[in-house]
């Protein structure tokens, strides 16, 4: 039991009031920081992290979407510390290394070699940068310099460095700096929860695709690549759309001589049930990013995978042909390591096939426990579940993570979207936690929505 006392130095206020001072938190609004403290994190085991007075919270968003086979996993603890007994990075630049060749080569393999290079990076934005400058670039060294402009989808995200915002359309993230961005085309998001009285999400799929189709026949000429998140646009609230989608801008793309950039950032590493999810289209892009998951969860890795032609288009003696993008941690070799013990993980704990049985108790319970309540849309792909609040009140999502928290649950809803993306370690007794944690948390939410409307009707 917790053996700290407020003011102890160990104290979780204490840490909190320390925060406050110096720690700058990303996505917050500082002002808020009263009302909600931040947890502090002592440690963590499976899908477990522990606060420092030893209360534990569940890790229901896997820690903005990056944890993938629980925290402080022996294996990837006992590759971490092999790794830094030989050296933890050295600059990828005139020096390679077997962690950053390893986990290329594996990548590769895991595409059939349709993508055989791997550049790396960090964070998932430098990963986008990075693959917004390459097909310029590439078009470039083919003589189509005029190729230089992006189309993106509406609801995107794809991070949030100036390049990255330019194609993301999330207004909380992206209005502020609008007059620094460059314009992107919009088209329309495929969102399956569009559809119109007699459609399915493949014909949402399908009118979505005819509007690229109209953007491209004019502008081809001028447009360098589109960029999309297959499957899953995560940060606008857990969207989800038919591959067919995927195969019909593949198709487009190829028509219409431009690139296919897939930000796999959030939705790779198994997260959508396989482990790219354009392999549930059957296709491959030019340009395929990968972040968050790939290491684990442990350490800021960031990569751009690309077909063999692209790059043999950049090997040249001319060095303006070149591609002199630079990270000083690129290739990282502790990151790397991480990646390639997690790829193991995937094989030796044969997370993909143990996760459909996972995601179908999740399914089920949440369904059955969701009859009558007053949501819409509970929708799943792989790993990632989530629905819609109705008439989710003010200050919903805030309101949401206190009352989670209340029931042992790390949970950060998205506007009045609650999803649920656990860590692949979780076991049949803590889906069940979890979803029954989300339900409890739902109805204390929604019981507080009745009081201040009838405080509101009161006063009026
Ligand atoms: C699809 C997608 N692309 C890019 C990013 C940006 O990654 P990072 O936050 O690591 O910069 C994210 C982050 O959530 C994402 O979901």
């Amino acid at each position: 039991m917790p053996s700290t006392t407020a003011s102890s130095p160990e104290s979780n206020a204490c840490w909190q009031q320390r925060s406050r001072r110096n720690v700058w938190h990303p996505c917050t609004q500082s002002i808020r920081l009263e009302a909600v403290p931040p947890l502090p994190i002592a440690r963590g085991e499976g899908v477990w992290l522990f606060d420092q007075e030893g209360r534990r919270y569940m890790d229901a968003t896997s820690s903005w979407w990056v944890n993938l086979f629980g925290h402080a996993h022996p294996a990837l603890n006992a590759a971490l510390k092999n790794q830094l007994d030989r050296f933890s990075h050295v600059m990828l630049a005139g020096c390679t290394h077997a962690p950053a060749v390893e986990l290329a080569e594996r990548l590769s393999l895991l595409t059939g070699h349709a993508l055989g290079h791997c550049f790396y990076a960090s964070d998932g934005a430098s990963a986008v940068e990075i693959a917004l400058k390459m097909s310029f670039h590439a078009w470039r060294n083919a003589g189509r310099g005029g190729k230089r402009r992006f189309v993106a989808l509406k609801q995107g995200y794809h991070g949030e460095t100036l390049g990255a915002l330019h194609v993301t359309d999330v207004p909380v993230f992206r209005d502020a700096y609008a007059p620094l961005l460059a314009n992107a085309h919009l088209v329309a998001s495929p969102d399956a929860r569009n559809a119109r009285t007699g459609e399915d999400a493949a014909a949402v799929a399908r009118r979505a695709a005819a509007e690229l189709e109209t953007l491209l026949a004019g502008q081809h000429d001028t447009i360098a690549a589109v960029i999309v998140e297959p499957l899953v646009q995560c940060a606008t609230g857990m969207a989800m759309h038919d591959p067919e989608y995927l195969r019909l801008v593949r198709a487009l793309c190829d028509r219409h001589a431009v690139h296919l950039i897939a930000d796999e950032i959030a939705v790779g590493c198994g997260r959508t049930g396989s482990f790219f999810a354009c392999e549930q289209a059957g296709i491959w892009p030019d340009f395929l990013c990968l972040s968050k998951g790939i290491s684990g969860g442990y350490l800021p890795l960031a990569l751009v995978m690309t077909r063999d032609a692209i790059y043999e288009g950049f090997v040249d003696d001319d060095v303006a042909r070149s591609f002199l993008h630079s990270h000083s941690y690129t290739g990282n070799a502790l990151a790397c390591r991480a990646a390639v013990a997690t790829l193991d993980l995937f094989d030796s704990e044969d997370a993909l096939q143990r996760n459909r049985g996972r995601a179908a108790r999740l399914l089920q319970r949440l369904r059955e426990g969701l009859e009558g309540q007053p949501v819409d849309h509970l929708r799943q792909q792989g790993m990632i579940t989530a629905f819609d609040v109705r008439e989710p009140g003010t200050r919903f999502a805030e309101r949401f993570h206190l009352a989670a928290r209340a029931q042992g649950l790390l949970m950060r809803p998205i506007g009045n979207t609650v999803y649920l993306m656990p860590p692949y370690a979780i076991g049949d007794g803590e889906i069940d936690q979890l979803v029954d944690g989300t339900l409890a948390t739902l109805k204390a939410v929604m019981a507080t929505n009745q009081e201040e409307g009838a405080r509101d009707v009161a006063l009026a």
